[in-house]
């Protein structure tokens, strides 16, 4: 082995509104986490990722090949090692963020800095490889790191979004991986058998959204956790719920959150609650009893 290590860096991201409707054009509003996962890459023979992320698993060659083709680098002369602090598996972009960073990493082996749009196409090409038609959300937040509004397209539409008033979101991830292009493939299946009832259910969903960012604006935390709670009822409707992520959402709601959803691709995975100061406390422990590795984000004002 020779050379230096180039090095890139990328976060996980939470969704707040409109998971899997922004497949199908509808906007969304996700929020980076700042768990993340590192990467470096290292002259050696390759393609290769050693990664605790997709362990022993043929995407990872595709990815480092993949990204190292995209940037004119030789693919078998690299591996990329990567470390996360991003629980896999939990709806909170780790595998967009294992795009972004090994993309970075070879971005920086090449000498090269990836321009936002390139850098967003290129993270939605490689998040194909581990579910199949990603809208593109997870790896604009692994790349961007704050909060913002998007809408799918080429290039997507993506708007920073600065809360009224900061916010405070409890995230509970759940205790078993499960699998985000398993739950885009079933609902895919279910809107091809019903097609006008999964567009008024997406349709919805927009509305709420709208709604979401308009009290996210204005700091209307009370607002955005009953935009939380209708968002939930919709991916409950949808199919992409799961009794035990139904079990946190109540959990929380008693213990006092403003609204409380599934984050990310659902049937299983992490589950968000949007809390006041007064009921942050009661909440984080009821979600404990179910999910012991809860942990907080706090996403800031108007500066
Ligand atoms: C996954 O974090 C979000 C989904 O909407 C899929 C996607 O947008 O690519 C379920």
């Amino acid at each position: 082995m020779s050379g230096s290590p180039a090095r890139g860096r990328a976060g996980g991201k939470v969704i707040l509104l409109g998971e899997h409707a922004v497949v199908y054009g509808r906007p969304a509003v996700a929020t980076g986490l700042p768990l993340g996962i590192e990467a470096e890459a290292l002259r050696d023979a390759g393609p290769r990722l050693e990664s605790d992320v997709v362990p022993g698993d043929a995407r990872g060659e595709a990815l480092v090949a993949q990204a190292a083709e995209a940037l004119a680098l030789d693919p078998r002369r690299w591996v990329v090692r990567v470390c996360s602090d991003l629980p896999p598996g939990q709806g909170l972009g780790s595998s967009a963020a294992l795009c972004v960073a090994v993309l970075r990493a070879l971005a920086a082996a090449a000498g090269r800095r990836l321009e936002r749009d390139e850098e967003l196409d290129l993270g939605r090409r490689l998040e194909g490889i581990f579910h199949g038609t990603p809208s593109g959300i997870d790896p604009a937040a692994a790349a961007l790191g704050t909060t913002f509004r998007f809408v799918r397209g080429d290039p997507p539409l993506v708007e920073r979004l600065v809360p009224g008033a900061p916010m405070v979101i409890v995230v509970a991830p759940g205790d078993v991986p499960r699998s985000t292009g398993a739950a885009v493939g079933g609902l895919r299946e279910r809107r091809q058998a019903e097609r006008a009832r999964y567009e008024a259910l997406f349709d919805a969903v927009a509305e709420v959204v709208e709604e979401g960012i308009r009290a996210l604006c204005r700091g209307d935390a009370t607002a955005l956790g009953a935009a939380f709670d209708r968002n939930q009822t919709l991916l409950e409707r949808m199919g992409v719920s799961s009794p035990e992520i139904e079990r946190r959402v109540a959990a929380a709601r008693v213990a006092g959150a403003l609204g409380a959803k599934l984050t990310g691709g659902g049937v299983g995975g992490a589950v968000i609650a949007l809390v006041d100061d007064e009921h942050e406390a009661a909440v984080t422990n009821a979600v404990r009893q179910q999910a012991a590795a809860a942990f907080r984000i706090r996403i800031a004002g108007v500066p």
